[in-house]
């Protein structure tokens, strides 16, 4: 059976819906510093609240050991009560504070649909569905569980990319970490037309290197911290004959001013085009949001760890459960 959204639900008036959110976002000194996955969520849960029904929206944020007061769910509750409404939801306590929900535990997920008074449940934490957590793989085995809008979403934009992209494919890879990168290199070095490279990563590629592979061929600095003027004019030319791009990492330290031309003239480039545009992975979307151009993409993935699993293998454990084939 193939995954059922939310959309698809007989919702009875009254009931509580189990919502699995996205709720790991950035947090400093007890403020939110970016709302986008919580943002994600919003039409499921509206969805649910226009339907009579009660969302409890239950989720993590960060990797507690135990109870770590900092990590409390508590901190969302200004945005949840301002987007919402005060009183039309219910926010569960973060579900790491137990040691269980790393542990797919069925009694766990008990308890969870126990203290929630749901009657079903909703998956829509696209960025988590590739852990295979108590929260994520246990309670659809024991909840009538449903896909949430931004979950279908994200397989709609993410299956563009990855079953029949138009042509030319071009992948643009970047960031810090090669060997989480390395599945999704491999990858694209088979599926896509071309693969930019950039970032720690394109320093430290040092095995074969396909035609269809762009390693930089300038720095813009000794320390090698942005690719340089003679590489962005290469991605640039083959951007701009691109119909799907997809994009994951930036391609320098972008944090500092003096290192970010190379990952800023990558988003204008994307941003102009008239290619089908994803982009998605931490460091990048905070890269385009300092830019203020996330927003021109066509499609923002809410997915960090989740996003390269997709992309590389088509389907995930949490998407596994609802249905999905991938
Ligand atoms: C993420 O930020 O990618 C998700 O929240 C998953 O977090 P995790 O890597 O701690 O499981």
């Amino acid at each position: 059976m193939p995954m059922k959204c939310i959309t698809e639900a007989q919702i009875t008036a009254g009931s509580k819906i189990l919502v699995r959110c996205d709720l790991d976002v950035p947090l400093e000194s007890g403020k939110i510093l970016d709302p986008f996955r919580l943002k994600a969520s919003l039409p499921t849960l509206n969805y649910i609240k226009e339907h009579g029904a009660m969302p409890v929206i239950v989720g993590h944020i960060g990797r507690p050991h135990g109870v770590e007061p900092e990590l409390s769910t508590a901190v969302l509750t200004s945005f949840y009560d301002e987007q919402l409404g005060v009183g039309s939801y219910v926010l569960l306590e973060n579900v790491r504070f137990d040691y269980r929900e790393k542990e797919a535990d069925i009694s766990f997920a008990k308890e969870l649909v126990e203290r929630s008074g749901a009657s079903s449940y909703v998956n829509d934490a696209f960025g988590v569905s590739h852990r295979s957590d108590t929260s994520i793989i246990t309670i659809p085995k024991v909840l009538t569980s449903y896909a949430g809008i931004s979950l279908i979403n994200e397989v709609t934009n993410l299956d563009r990319v990855i079953k029949s992209p138009k042509r030319p494919l071009v992948a643009v890879i970047g960031g810090a970490k090669l060997e989480t990168k390395k599945p999704l290199v491999k990858k694209f070095v088979e599926f896509a037309d071309y693969v930019l490279i950039g970032g720690r990563i394109g320093l430290e590629w040092d095995t074969y290197v396909p035609s269809n592979l762009y390693l930089p061929s300038d720095y813009s600095d000794n320390q090698k911290f942005d690719i340089g003027i003679k590489t962005a004019e290469t991605y640039v030319n083959i951007l701009n004959r691109a119909s799907t791009v997809v994009w994951a990492g930036p391609m320098g330290k972008f944090e500092e001013e003096r290192y970010a031309l190379g990952t800023n003239v990558i988003a204008q480039t994307i941003s102009k085009s008239s290619a089908f545009s994803v982009v998605g992975g931490g460091d990048t979307i905070h890269a385009l949001t300092k830019n203020g151009m996330l927003g021109s993409f066509t499609f923002v993935s809410a997915g960090g760890g989740a996003l390269l699993d997709y992309l590389v293998f088509g389907n995930l454990p949490g998407l596994k459960v609802l249905g999905h084939k991938g």
